[in-house]
């Protein structure tokens, strides 16, 4: 039996060994990134001298967290990007690709729009604002995945809408998507009609705008509550275990408890550790169950 609801301590690889094969649904979690910040430890991962050896390095983690993963289970990994002497390394992208290459089935790229990024004064490019979140799979098809659970409000149709979509309205009016009154709209282009008007709400997209949030005890990278609270609920099964290799200040923990489901963290860093188990008993202490953190509006 897999322990749960615990945090690990030490290096990630290491403790990923002794986990026994396919014991976790759902594995989220965020990296350090390369060349990025320094966490005080020896083992940490990010400090590696070559991209390569980054690559090679997070490659051998998930290696392990494919085989600990659950047939039907599922991987979200947040990376963000790097600039090298004024190249971007397209490091995200790169570690994707590794992956792939090492039997990981890439569902989505999704973009992580942060419309509070950091302003930065640079002349010659661009801003940067926004990050990758790669849902994998380790199968292609056979996983599980509660595509209700995540649903968005229609844009076109809606219950107060004159278009009501479906099949009918075109018919009606002897038009198409593609011609008469309604020809052209970009919405009805982008799947089949009938899925268009799904009554449960239609697909969520691969574009997610979720501001920054901050953890008043942690001074490091902590993703936001709002970003990882699809993934959970869509790729963990209900009173499931999540796990997250490289759990910061437990941001995976508090979202898989508000969801009802379990955590297993693994942290290289003691301090991180405390300031996780912290943000862990006092969202215990709060309330015993908040649903209030079920809204997945951004
Ligand atoms: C980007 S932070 C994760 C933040 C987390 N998602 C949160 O919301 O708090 C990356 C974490 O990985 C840890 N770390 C770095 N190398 C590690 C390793 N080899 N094994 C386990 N943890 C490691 C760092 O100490 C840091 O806490």
């Amino acid at each position: 039996m897999i322990k749960k609801d615990i945090i690990l301590e030490g290096n990630c690889l290491n403790i990923l060994k002794t986990l026994p094969d396919e014991s976790v649904d759902c594995i989220v979690t965020s990296p350090p990134y390369y060349a990025q910040r320094d966490y005080n430890a020896v083992e940490q991962i990010g400090s590696e001298k070559t991209p390569q050896q980054y690559v090679e390095s997070l490659s051998k983690v998930f290696d392990e967290c494919f085989r600990v993963l659950k047939k039907e289970g599922s991987l979200w990994l947040n990376l963000g990007d790097k600039y090298l002497k004024g190249s971007l390394l397209g490091m995200p992208w790169r570690v994707a690709i590794a992956l792939q290459d090492r039997g990981w089935i890439l569902r989505n790229d999704v973009i992580w729009h942060k419309p509070n990024a950091m302003p930065s004064s640079v002349k010659s490019r661009l801003t940067t604002d926004h990050e990758y979140l790669f849902f994998f799979t380790k199968n292609s098809s056979d996983y599980y995945f509660d595509q209700d659970s995540i649903r968005e409000p229609h844009v076109t149709f809606s219950e107060t809408s004159k278009m009501k979509g479906g099949r009918n309205h075109f018919g009606k009016n002897g038009s198409t998507p593609e011609n008469g009154k309604n020809g052209g709209s970009s919405n009805l282009h982008d799947a089949r009609w009938d899925q268009a008007f799904h009554p449960k709400g239609r697909n969520k997209r691969t574009v997610w705008q979720v501001p920054l949030s901050k953890c008043k005890e942690a001074h490091f990278a902590v993703y936001p509550e709002k970003l990882i609270s699809p993934c959970i609920m869509a790729s963990c099964p209900p009173e499931g275990i999540v796990l997250d290799p490289f759990f910061g200040s437990g941001t995976t923990g508090l979202v898989a408890k508000q969801q009802g489901k379990h955590y297993l963290g693994i942290e290289l860093n003691p301090e991180y550790i405390q300031i996780a188990q912290k943000r862990l008993n006092d969202l215990t202490d709060r309330s015993e169950n908040r649903y209030d953190l079920f809204d997945l509006s951004f």
